[in-house]
């Protein structure tokens, strides 16, 4: 179900833990916030031992209170269902509810997420528990809406393999395949003996002496998705009976891959996201401003339209090792970066440092001492300023002229056979998007389902699972005139994962693209040289070796065997044009691409801008921030009445500007 509550006239929030604290320090915290600018805060997602401590034994007394004093200030509350952190008691009544890994290890109480979905005893225990909760706080006019779990997906690398999850996949499977012999042809099964003859023969997939077959396992992370999607809505449908007015949201966590984030989405009334800027990921191609844009990005195309910042960092990251702190002013530009990609409303993780458990060092607005400082004081400047802003573009969003298309089965069909040991989907898309983020381009990451049409310029990397239906809808919007751009290991597999054989590589997508890919070559530990008209560049990790049957070449290999062949295509299809990056580009050819493909097609940047300065506008307001430690130049046009400002030509490190241009007014 989907109604799509709005929520309307919600800015700023915090995350708030008050049973951590004594309650006489409860008053002054609620008075800091309320001097803060606070609206709205979100508790209880943790909190199933204090709420009810005892089975049937429910002790909501204190949370009711705590609500009840934010209400006084005029704040009010989101609440959570608890289900990431079952509590000691029901473990010890059925211990086999904590999660089983890949090597059937069992994952124990200490933590969180010790948890399995499908387990028949924990939804059960659910079932009791959400009944309660929503009953006793439905009513209750201060609270407006609901969060469910917590990070679904988070610290599982595997999800659970038990015996009940196992059971499940087996009823899933079934009724996707209705008969073995399907299942056993689709999964490819006559390969090293695995035919199966019947459905309980299936294992969920543990680890294997040598090997695992990429079909099954492309299933089993579709299963585990759909798992997922089902815990949530086992929730939701309990939440909309007892309180059908307010909203249900769920946190997610930009380009995690453990659940679908558009079936997710479809069971909320809006998306909320969390953002960690300076959490350290190991390598990446891109800078983290750049990818926190992304994340934004694809967190307002989920159900495009606008989202919640539910957790945003506010302080030094840490759990055992710590982060760097954010230098003055990047708690306020990263809360604008995500205001300026369409969050509605900000709240920030969490509101006090705690003082116990694993995140004592995971930092919040106020320091472990209570006392407000540095982050405080920075964040009041900022809600000050861009309260009356948020008044105003609430509600409305960019309407970007290119989209770039995120999948969760190229994600799990990459990851499965990565091909290169450092080839990442993501991160293709991640390089494409940094094109147009570098250039004031506004993009949206989009799915598969979207309405393509609305796009003059399409980036679809790496469609290596195609069905005849997406195939067929590229095909069509580049026929009526859209411009497509497809890349390396396209059309390569079935939705089974399994080797398309009926045609040459691209597969379904030769046609449209006026090329075959007879031959290939993985490119490891070396690069490949590429040229474009004089100009030289590096590409890296996969070379597709083109015959071209129709497209013409842009750019072409200048090293290797197939030195000549070309790297870069474009083929005129109806009226539109289809276009091949057979590699993967390093930036300046990414860049190069990118450049050329917008000039041609006059799609508006917002700006020239120095590298880690960006553009961004929504709703009549442009937002210009400076995300690195200088001083960096800027020039505005002058039809950019200036609202939050504090130069006329630079704008100051980790600082942002605000103007307003009905230019930018599209709702
Ligand atoms: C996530 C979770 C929070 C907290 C933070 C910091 O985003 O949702 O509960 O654990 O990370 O670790
Ligand atoms: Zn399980």
């Amino acid at each position: 179900m989907n109604r799509g509550i709005e929520m309307k006239g919600f800015y700023f929030g915090v995350d708030y833990y008050p049973e951590h604290w004594p309650k006489a320090r409860w008053k002054t915290d609620v008075k800091l916030m309320k001097d803060l600018g606070v609206d709205v805060v979100r508790m209880a997602e943790f909190s199933w031992s204090k709420l009810e401590p005892r089975k049937d034994e429910y002790n909501f007394g204190w949370l009711d209170e705590a609500i009840e004093l934010l209400a006084s200030q005029g704040i009010k509350t989101i609440l959570c269902t608890p289900s990431a952190a079952p509590p000691a008691w029901i473990i010890r009544e059925t211990p086999d509810i904590q999660p089983t890994d890949i090597e059937g290890r069992r994952r124990y109480f200490g933590g969180r997420h010790h948890n399995c979905q499908s387990h028949p005893v924990y939804r059960e225990h659910i079932q009791r528990y959400v009944t309660a909760f929503g009953a006793h706080f439905g009513k209750n006019p201060n609270i407006i809406g609901w969060q469910i779990d917590n990070e679904l997906g988070n610290s599982h690398a595997d999800l659970c393999t038990c015996p009940y999850c196992e059971s499940r996949f087996r009823l899933w499977l079934q009724a996707k395949y209705c008969n073995i012999e399907t299942l056993n042809r689709k999964w490819g099964n006559a390969f090293w003996s695995q035919e199966y003859r019947c459905f309980d023969e299936i294992q969920a997939p543990k680890i294997t002496v040598a090997g695992r077959n990429p079909s099954a396992i492309l299933d089993w992370r579709r299963f585990c998705s759909d798992l997922i999607v089902d815990f949530h809505q086992f929730q939701s449908v309990i939440l909309r009976k007892n309180a059908p007015e307010k909203f249900i949201t769920h946190n997610m966590m930009g380009f995690a891959d453990k659940v679908n984030y558009y079936d997710l989405g479809a069971d909320l009334d809006f998306v909320s996201s969390d953002s960690y800027p300076v959490i350290f990921m190991g390598k990446q191609n891109s800078p983290k401003y750049a990818r926190v844009a992304a994340e934004s990005d694809l967190m307002r195309c989920i159900k495009d339209k606008n989202f919640w910042m539910m957790e945003q960092q506010s302080g030094i990251t840490g759990w055992e090792i710590l982060g760097r702190a954010p230098k003055p002013g990047q708690l306020g530009i990263w809360a604008v970066q995500a205001i300026a990609h369409g969050a509605d409303t900000v709240v920030f993780f969490r509101w006090r440092t705690c003082a116990m458990g694993t995140e004592q060092y995971w930092h919040g607005i106020l320091p472990h001492s209570g006392i407000p400082g540095r982050n405080y004081t920075e964040l009041k400047e900022m809600i000050a300023e861009m309260r009356p802003v948020m008044a105003e573009v609430q509600g409305t969003v960019p309407k970007p002229e290119a989209g770039i298309v995120f999948s969760y089965d190229q994600e799990y069909g990459i990851q499965i056979q990565p091909h290169h040991p450092d080839l990442s989907y993501t991160e293709q898309v991640l390089i494409y998007h940094m094109a147009f983020y570098k250039k004031n381009i506004p993009v949206d990451i989009i799915s598969e389902q979207t309405d393509f049409s609305k796009y003059k310029l399409l980036i679809a990397p790496i469609q290596y699972i195609l069905s005849p239906t997406l195939a067929d809808k590229y095909e069509k919007y580049v026929k009526s005139g859209g411009n497509l751009v497809l890349t390396m290991r396209s059309g390569v597999k079935d939705e089974s994962n399994l080797c398309v054989t009926k045609l040459p590589l691209p597969g379904l997508l030769g046609k449209v693209l006026g090329l075959e890919i007879p031959e290939y070559d993985c490119l490891r530990d070396t690069s490949v040289q590429v040229s474009w008209k004089g100009e030289k560049y590096t590409a890296e990790k996969w070379s597709d070796i083109i015959t071209l049957t129709g497209a013409e070449m842009l750019a072409q290999f200048s090293s290797e065997f197939y030195s000549g062949y070309p790297a870069i295509t474009k083929n005129q299809y109806g009226n539109g044009r289809a276009f091949y990056v057979g590699t993967e580009p390093t930036e300046d050819l990414i860049d190069r691409l990118i450049k050329e493909l917008a000039d041609e097609l006059t799609i508006a940047s917002l700006g020239k801008t120095p590298d880690g300065v960006e553009i961004t506008a929504r709703g009549g307001y442009v937002f210009v921030i400076n995300h690195t430690e200088q001083i960096q130049k800027i020039s505005v046009p002058a039809s950019w009445e200036p609202i939050v400002f504090h130069n006329a030509d630079t704008i100051a490190p980790y600082a942002y500007h605000v103007y307003k241009d009905k230019a930018y007014f599209i709702l």
